[in-house]
């Protein structure tokens, strides 16, 4: 593979959070790993009145506890030598004119530029304005891209507002939009899985298929962040974005290739072949609920309203869960349910795949008769594993069955673990643009979920809960079609 050319990495908010947790460590691991182009240097802005020396301080102590396997002194100096540090305001002008000044006069700072946007959602536009008026994002001279995380609006207009102001300002290949899930190796196996082995693929659709089931729960509750999700809850902040995309990747056809855009079309024409849910039908297809108090790994955990910063009559959804079906010839007729909650029983990301029941009962007259279906289950996080769950006869002389899967995990103990930023920061140099959201597949997104939004937002008197460190709340039953479909919780057999 060509090395990428060395670029200057420009981090508006470095000294927040974002930068702090994600980006310094993944900018450290590409350092170790030898990943970022020589004469590569990261430019943090932030208001603070630090020196560069300062700066340099903060992120080996910003490093201590996060780099894998130790701080290695040789590669922070190397990665030190790389640090700079600019104090300004985002709101004014000089800020821009000194980032301008350092890449065209000074040799040290690659002309080439990668702006990340690790600041509050409502700034995106200012700052983005503010790198035209003062020719920041011009590619006269080499590259400009911009990198923003999510939220990409907080409803269909608002992201269309968003993406006009952006369209005003840069070209679609200089806008990288981040959804850090399909940086997670994991996510990215969903796709090898699926399209690397031949035998799924024939059973892959609605003849074979019951139902998919895409799971993601957090112990932890909204750390500190009420700010953000108060204004957002649980159906923005995890499923228009992350658990969406997972979907499209387990329900689209074949790309053409693996480059950007065919991949991305074929996720778009999954999220464009989701049925649009009217809004006589928000309460059939969709669920929330909020954490009220309970006991989390042994201790007792607040309800939302408790949290610090969130208002005392709040309705925002901590969990919700979304039946949806696509209307295509591979999944017509086949629900996908989705759940996501905060202050769940477990921290766990999985997609559930059940199969249907074959189509005679040959067993009815046996012990066996309570045949259990066939499942596919692609644990995401925190265990990674591929498993395909079946029956087979129990030994004895009674024809009897018990569950047992085939295992395919495939996390070896040598193998590297490594963080979706540091994939996702790299492609930004190298120019790979595949695991980047397009617009459009923003923008449907939004269409699926605006129905279900627009309906909460006038629901503000009530909102049901479940205990902290729960499941959720036992209501959410009513999404499934049948009697025998439950949640899958666990993934191994027998222990829902
Ligand atoms: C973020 C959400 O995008 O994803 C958080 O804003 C959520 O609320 C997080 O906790 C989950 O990401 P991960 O990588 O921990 O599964």
């Amino acid at each position: 593979m060509p090395q990428a050319e060395p670029c200057t990495y420009v981090i508006f908010g470095a000294t927040g959070n974002l930068s702090r947790i994600k980006l310094m460590p993944a900018l450290y691991h590409l350092e170790v790993a030898d990943r970022l182009p020589e004469g590569t240097v990261i430019l943090a802005i932030s208001r603070r009145d630090w020196s560069r020396d300062k700066w340099i301080e903060e992120v080996k102590a910003m490093l201590v506890d996060q780099a894998r396997g130790g701080l290695d002194q040789e590669a922070f100096q190397r990665f030190s030598s790389r640090l700079h540090f600019i104090q300004g305001d985002l709101t004014q002008v000089s800020t821009y004119y000194a980032i301008n000044e350092a890449l065209n006069t000074d040799d040290e700072f690659p002309v080439n530029a990668a702006f990340y946007m690790a600041i509050r959602p409502a700034d995106f536009g200012n700052v983005i304005d503010n790198l035209e008026a003062t020719g920041l994002t011009s590619e006269e001279h080499g590259w400009r891209r911009v990198i923003i995380e999510k939220p990409f609006g907080y409803d269909l207009e608002s992201a269309q507002m968003l993406q006009n102001r952006l369209h005003r300002c840069l070209n679609e290949h200089q806008v990288y939009r981040i959804d850090h899930y399909l940086g997670k190796g994991t996510v990215q196996n969903i796709l090898v899985f699926r399209f690397a082995n031949v035998m799924m693929e024939p059973l892959w659709n609605r003849n074979y298929i019951d139902h998919v089931q895409i799971t993601h729960s957090e112990i932890m509750g909204i750390e500190g962040r009420a700010d953000y999700y108060d204004g957002a809850g649980a159906l923005r902040d995890m499923i228009q974005s992350h658990l969406l995309q997972l979907l499209t990747l387990v329900a689209m056809e074949p790309p053409a290739s693996l480059d950007a855009e065919a991949l991305r079309d074929e996720k778009v024409k999954v999220l464009r072949s989701i049925r649009p849910i009217p809004q006589s039908a928000v309460h059939a297809q969709a669920f929330r609920a909020q954490y009220s108090s309970g006991v989390v790994e042994g201790k007792k955990a607040k309800s939302y309203v408790e949290e610090d910063g969130v208002a005392e009559h709040s309705t925002t959804e901590t969990y919700s869960a979304l039946k949806l079906y696509i209307d295509n010839w591979r999944w017509r007729g086949v629900p996908f349910y989705i759940r996501t909650g905060k202050r769940m029983a477990e921290t766990k990301s999985a997609i559930s795949i059940r199969f249907k029941e074959p189509p005679q009962h040959l067993f009815r007259n046996t012990p066996a008769e309570k045949l259990k279906p066939d499942w596919v289950l692609l644990g995401l996080q925190p265990y990674e594993c591929v498993r395909v769950e079946m029956q087979v006869k129990e030994p004895g002389l009674e024809m009897k069955t018990r569950t047992t899967s085939l295992d395919a995990s495939f996390r070896q103990e040598s193998d590297q673990a490594y963080d979706a930023y540091e994939d996702l920061l790299l492609d930004v140099i190298e120019g790979d643009r595949s695991l980047f959201l397009r617009y459009d597949e923003v923008e449907w997104a939004w269409r699926v979920v605006d129905p279900i939004l627009r309906v909460w937002a006038m629901e503000r008197d009530y909102i049901s809960t479940y205990p902290a460190g729960s499941w959720g709340p036992q209501e959410t039953r009513r999404l499934f079609e049948k009697e025998d479909q439950f949640w899958r919780h666990s993934l191994l057999p027998d222990e829902d």
